[in-house]
């Protein structure tokens, strides 16, 4: 079965599932494995929490203290803190010494209605080194649990532990789940930085999350509105205006494009109305573009920010806004327009092609015929001569597309540049034997049977590379072990994309009709013969001439 790949960006679907053998293989972005490695990568879990999930799903309960391993903290640990974190900032804002400052801020200041405070569960950090650290301690988490979740620092004068965020309103980011997964703090006045984040940790990727995605997600499946900061969602949402997320500080990642056309039909771009703010629009258009979701872009006067704006002119002004924002097209069309004065033939020409090369990389046909009109129009060119220059440049990107991807190919088939096998590149031979042997071993419980039992030989020191080996030493662990080998196990192995390495070798084998133990012995005797060529090769020559002269005495 075939489709669009969910974890890369494409029109022609090269993301396969084989029901037969249950996993699945992107040809396009070589993503791989069984729908625990898909669980891992969809939802950005690891392992232990990528089965948790699933187990979830068709109501098996996993016993907590059971033997799965344990590196660091568990990815729930690290959100029920965050939600203890989140409740003492809260409280801290509604005290009324505590939180006078933090409460003068966001109510008189930033003009936030209780209500919405409170719906976005805003809080206030303490100006105070310890005031989180001492709760949390109290709640039974250890100061290394607290780094790793970047709730405290550590002092390298004294090593000890101080709050991160202090005197700061707090933005807690919760995720589509109801998770506490990160927060933003801001000052309270103009000093640097103005916002502190929570920095990336394996259970939270800013590129993948939304800043209030958990509420707008029941709000934006006809219209999302995208803007830049914390504080232009919340006055957004304060306004009436509940399909409003942003990104958390960063520019739009693909990852986070995906997401939204996961739950919208169409975005409005609503960035700053600074120069910055246009180039990330700029950006943004060309990222959604490739999800194929409709972008609208929004143009604000006399403001900088969403914020300012309502602030200023009010809700039904913005809403205003909304209704006449632009096409993506009419946003590119009128940045080349006001590059250029048309009125000069030579300045024409250069838009025209601009806007060509703009038209030529839209996919739909109808779209493309649009655009050509409005550029006619616009220019005072004929339709047939556009059409002419846009059919062109398509035949010309199809070209530079193919040949990318063919030099990819080649690339790719020589091994070089490969990330999962970096080692494969130094024996193309060597690795054709390798991958033979581990798709084989993947394939058939007879292979792993053979290995086990000696009827075929094979050890770890024959294999050339340290992935080909260590995935050898995992198969056959598993093996041997009580439950037998399940190609999901090997999941707490290996990483994602190496489950996605294994799944193709495993795939590769399939497609090929002969997998006997024959076929098993010759690639072994492939494998040794090109890892003596190589020692033999690479020997060092002292070490070689001695070699030599023991075999002659010993004769
Ligand atoms: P802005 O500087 O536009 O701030 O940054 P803002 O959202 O308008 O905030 P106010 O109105 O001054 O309070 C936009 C976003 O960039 C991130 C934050 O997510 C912010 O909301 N940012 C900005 C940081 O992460 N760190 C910073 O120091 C500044
Ligand atoms: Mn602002």
């Amino acid at each position: 079965m075939v489709g669009v790949c969910p974890f890369h960006s494409e029109k022609t679907p090269s993301f396969t599932v084989f029901p037969n053998s249950q996993n699945f293989f992107c040809f396009g972005c070589e993503a791989g494995g069984d729908v625990i490695t898909f669980i891992m990568r969809s939802e950005n879990l690891d392992y232990p929490d990528a089965v948790e999930f699933l187990a979830k799903r068709v109501g098996v309960e996993i016993p907590q203290n059971g033997d799965m391993p344990n590196k660091g903290m568990s990815r729930r640990r690290v959100y029920e803190m965050n939600l203890e974190a989140a409740r003492f900032f809260r409280a801290c804002l509604f005290d009324e010494n505590i939180g006078r400052a933090g409460m003068h801020y966001l109510a008189e200041q930033r003009k936030l209605p209780l209500p919405i405070i409170k719906h976005f569960g805003l809080g206030y950090a303490p100006a105070d080194f310890g005031a989180l650290i001492s709760v949390l301690k109290k709640k039974g988490y250890t100061d290394a649990e607290m780094k790793e979740a970047f709730l405290c620092g550590i002092s390298q004068k004294t090593g000890r532990p101080y709050d991160y965020f202090r005197n700061r309103v707090i933005f807690p980011i919760i995720d589509t789940t109801g998770n506490v997964v990160a927060f933003g703090g801001r000052v309270l006045d103009d000093s640097k930085p103005k916002y502190l984040n929570t920095s990336d940790t394996p259970g939270f990727k800013k590129g993948r999350t939304l800043f209030a995605l958990n509420y707008a997600k029941n709000h934006c499946s006809d219209e999302l509105i995208l803007c830049e900061g914390y504080m232009d969602v919340v006055a957004l949402h304060a306004a009436g205006f509940e399909n409003a997320v942003a990104t958390l500080g960063t520019a739009l990642t693909p990852d986070q494009a995906r997401i939204i056309s996961k739950y919208t039909q169409r975005v409005v771009l609503c960035y700053d109305s600074d120069e910055a703010g246009q180039r990330a629009t700029a950006r943004a258009l060309q990222i959604f573009a490739d999800v194929g979701v409709e972008v609208r872009v929004l143009q604000m006067h006399g403001a900088k920010d969403p914020d300012e704006y309502i602030k200023k002119f009010g809700r039904d002004k913005f809403a205003g806004l909304l209704k006449q924002s632009r096409s993506g097209f009419d946003f590119k069309l009128s940045g080349v327009l006001s590059r250029h004065d048309v009125t000069l033939p030579e300045e024409k020409i250069r838009a025209a092609n601009e806007l060509c090369d703009i038209i030529s990389r839209v996919y739909s046909t109808a779209e493309r015929e649009i655009y050509i009109d409005e550029v006619a129009r616009r220019l005072s060119l004929s339709k047939e001569s556009l059409t002419m220059d846009v059919e062109r440049m398509r035949r010309r990107h199809y070209k530079e597309k193919k040949q990318a991807e063919m030099k990819q190919a080649q690339v790719t088939a020589m091994s070089v540049g490969d990330r999962i096998n970096p080692e494969a590149a130094s024996s193309v031979q060597a690795a054709a034997a390798e991958n033979a042997i581990i798709g084989l071993l993947l394939m058939y419980e007879e292979h792993r049977l053979a290995v086990q039992r000696g009827t075929v030989e094979l050890s770890e020191a024959d294999f050339f590379t340290d992935f080909s080996r260590r995935a050898f030493v995992e198969i056959m662990k598993l093996q041997s072990s009580d439950g037998g080998f399940m190609f999901s196990l090997l999941g707490e192995s290996f990483s994602a994309d190496e489950m996605g390495r294994l799944t193709r070798l495993e795939q590769a084998r399939r497609a090929l009709t002969e997998n006997s133990t024959a076929v098993l012995r010759t690639s072994i005797e492939a494998l040794r013969t090109e890892k003596n060529r190589i020692t033999a090769k690479s020997a060092d020559p002292i070490s070689g001439i001695e070699q030599l002269l023991a075999a002659k005495r010993k004769k």
